[in-house]
């Protein structure tokens, strides 16, 4: 089947390799030249396990192409994804004007009957106005072709996103047209384990499916962090009412670790958007509203923490930072709260000696040369000569560590941990101070 996915970023990407490394033919198409130039070198520009190999495998195999000739690409493919940015615009709602702009591309270029999919995470509505774009540019034009639009939304994970893909919880399809859901089914019938996971629906229940379920498990984090803030106050430790409450199959254990909040591209953008969206139909989303706000006020956690343990005075200090990205196995540092944290810590007069296993580059990208910033080589020169320690991102190399040769590198013996990656008691044990998150005397 020919395939012309729309963007090149992540969800871009993923989706256009997953779907050439199980026999498609797939043009990817993007307007950033150099970008495009760099992927036919088979250069990755984001940092995703497994990506970087398959996608050199089916530009080798000539199943996957990338190009900025949009003509070309709207002429490739009988389905035609868009899985371009959605930035969030002022006021917290999406932004299209790239996925309108890819609207208006195919309609200008088309010769033939297209199916358009959406697959980057769009307001409920997003396929109206795509379908009513692509018509205008037909009209314009003079031509009479049949388009049919339909949502089809992504569930993939940074730093898993290649068995998210291949081994999913669902595929969603919103379309009512039995042409594209032959279409899709044909799309997805190379995963044979997907099969009886392929959800048809209405488009509207199908982009908000995407909204839903990420404000779900946004709400989750939020609950958490919550009852973690409230079990500090308490004298009780978190990690035993978590694991209390996992052992409900009702609840379970996924997404109720609570830390130092939820950062990244999507879970801050998207409950955002489905509050104005909220808004936008006169309805008052209290809950949402509330999963953001506790989800800011824990991204300072780290912070407040801190400037506790050293009674206000971090001025002139040096703090360890082992972990920049907004989890682990990713270089990304979108809404990550290490960046809440080094702000607020430069805004007192402390400076941050940090070290991250994929995102330094990404960090000094962002923040560029400081004085008041050093990016080390790895965990222990992060340490040398540093105050205290603050842990941000659980990446597995930070897990085990020895305590007793940590207390000798910091001038104050305090670990500040976002993630509860420690047995508290083997921490102080050690002489070490352990605010982590939701621990008994964490505060
Ligand atoms: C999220 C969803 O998990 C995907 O299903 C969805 O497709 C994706 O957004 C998207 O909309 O594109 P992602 O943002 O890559 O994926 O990352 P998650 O693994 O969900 O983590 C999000 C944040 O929540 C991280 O900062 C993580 O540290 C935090 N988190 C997660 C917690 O604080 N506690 C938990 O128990 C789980």
């Amino acid at each position: 089947m020919k395939i012309t996915i729309f963007g090149t970023g992540y969800v871009g990407l993923v989706t256009g390799t997953c779907l050439a490394d199980v026999g498609h033919d797939v043009m990817c198409v993007d307007v950033d030249s150099d970008k495009i130039a760099r992927l036919k070198a088979g250069e990755i520009p984001i940092y995703e396990p497994g990506l970087e190999s398959m996608v050199k495998h089916n530009v080798a195999t000539g199943r996957l192409r990338f190009t900025t000739d949009a003509k070309e690409a709207v002429s490739f493919g009988v389905l035609q994804f868009i899985a371009v940015g959605t930035p969030p615009d002022e006021d917290g709602s999406a932004d299209l004007k790239y996925v309108l702009a890819v609207a208006d591309t195919i309609g200008e270029y088309m010769q033939e009957d297209k199916v358009v999919v959406d697959k980057s995470t769009v307001p409920v509505g997003t396929a109206d106005k795509v379908k009513e774009a692509v018509g205008k540019r037909l009209a314009s034009r003079g031509v009479k072709l049949g388009v049919e639009v339909c949502s089809n939304p992504e569930f993939l994970k940074e730093g898993a996103a290649i068995e998210d893909f291949t081994h999913g919880a669902r595929i969603i399809v919103g379309t009512d047209s039995d042409r594209v859901k032959r279409l899709m089914r044909e799309c997805y019938a190379p995963y044979i384990r997907l099969q009886e996971k392929l959800m048809f629906m209405d488009v509207r229940a199908a982009e908000l499916t995407k909204y839903a379920a990420n404000a779900m498990l946004a709400t989750k984090i939020s609950f958490m962090n919550e009852i973690a803030n409230l079990a500090e106050r308490l004298g009780a430790d978190v990690e035993q009412v978590r694991r209390g409450i996992g052992s409900d199959p009702r609840i379970g254990y996924h997404f109720i670790y609570p830390g130092c909040g939820y950062g990244g591209s999507c879970f801050p953008k998207d409950v955002q958007a489905l509050e104005r969206t909220a808004r936008d139909v006169s309805y008052d989303a209290e809950l949402l509203a509330a999963v953001e706000s506790v989800n800011n006020r824990q991204k300072q956690t780290l912070f407040t923490k801190l400037a506790n343990a050293f009674d206000g005075g971090l001025k002139g200090r040096t703090i360890a930072l082992w972990g920049l990205s907004f989890k682990p196995n990713t270089d990304d540092m979108r809404d990550a709260p290490s960046r809440t944290l080094m702000e607020a810590l430069w805004e007192a007069g402390a400076s941050v000696q940090a070290y991250d296993p994929e995102a330094m580059k990404e960090c000094r990208r962002l923040y560029g040369e400081r004085d008041d910033l050093v990016l080390a080589g790895d965990r222990v020169q992060a340490v040398k000569g540093a105050d205290a320690l603050v842990i941000c991102t659980e990446w597995k190399e930070f897990r085990s560590l020895d305590f007793a040769w940590l207390k000798g590198q910091l001038s104050m013996p305090v670990i500040v941990d976002g993630r509860n990656l420690y047995d508290p008691e083997s921490v102080r044990e050690a002489g070490l101070m352990y605010y982590a998150v939701g621990r008994g005397d964490s505060l």
